[in-house]
């Protein structure tokens, strides 16, 4: 890879699993699986109830965690909802780093429309998370050649709200919806292509920043598939769903990344 960037590895564990003491043991078969290549970041996203857990259970890792979700305001009659100023706790002491923004599933489920993603992008970097801002197009929009106008349009919206003050530490993930959970995933020169589209919006939108901003891609990633994407010159890590309750498949994927960071 040739541009200077640090790699990303998130696993989005959804709503998985369903007892507190198997997610603890998924985060230390996690640990045990995974070596840390010296050029890529690590995290795990567990479901949000999970998150101080898996923390705990990844101290000393060097494993980091992040949320799936989040709300934009700090505190307030929101029920149900969580809080960047929760996921940042303490300073110097976060009870995430990241938070995984516009997740296609979110989109589709829980009506989190462009304008909801663009308020929560400018709420985590306020707030000193890194957001992983998801975009991708369905099925119907590859087929019916609007593909790029939806990457477009969903990157346009999810930066929008961001400026100077917040920084601009954050990541993309490119996810076309068809290729999530479907074991049919993009081909490593799909994924480019729609990595240089945001490379070009990002660079337009922030000059060098744009440059040194993650671009992940996501859908079906797994350990025999992960190092088609990133050789790639703009695909910069993977967003992992099923992969990720899979600790070996996980452990395959970060040293697939090492090798090509290196
Ligand atoms: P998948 O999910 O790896 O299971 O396709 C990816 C995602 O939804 O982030």
């Amino acid at each position: 890879m040739s541009a200077p960037r640090r790699m990303l590895i998130a696993g989005n564990w959804k709503m998985n699993p369903t007892r507190a003491a198997d997610a603890h043991v998924l985060a230390q078969l996690i640990d045990a699986a995974v070596t840390l290549p010296v050029d890529v970041d690590v995290i795990v996203c567990p479901p949000t109830i999970y998150l101080d857990l898996v923390r705990g259970a990844l101290i000393g890792s060097g494993v980091g965690v992040g949320a799936q979700t989040m709300h934009w305001e700090a505190s307030g009659a929101y029920t149900g909802e969580t809080s960047p100023a929760m996921l940042s706790g303490d300073r110097g002491n976060p009870i995430a780093t990241h938070v995984i923004i516009g997740h296609s599933e979110r989109r589709q489920y829980d009506g989190e429309t462009d304008e909801k993603v663009a308020r929560k992008v400018a709420a985590a970097l306020a707030y000193g998370l890194i957001p992983i801002a998801a975009i991708g197009e369905t099925l119907e929009e590859r087929r019916t050649g609007q593909a790029e106008a939806v990457v477009r349009r969903q990157l346009t919206a999810a930066i929008s709200e961001v400026d100077t003050l917040g920084g601009r530490r954050m990541a993309i993930a490119y996810e076309p919806v068809w290729a999530i959970g479907t074991s049919m995933a993009a081909s490593g020169a799909d994924a480019q292509a729609a990595a240089a589209v945001i490379r070009e919006l990002l660079v337009a939108a922030f000059g060098s920043d744009g440059s040194a901003i993650p671009i992940l891609y996501g859908g079906s990633v797994t350990g025999e598939n992960a190092a088609e994407f990133f050789g790639r010159d703009d695909v910069d890590g993977a967003l992992v769903g099923g992969a990720s309750l899979k600790p070996e498949a996980f452990a395959a994927i970060v040293a697939a990344a090492g090798a090509s960071a290196s």
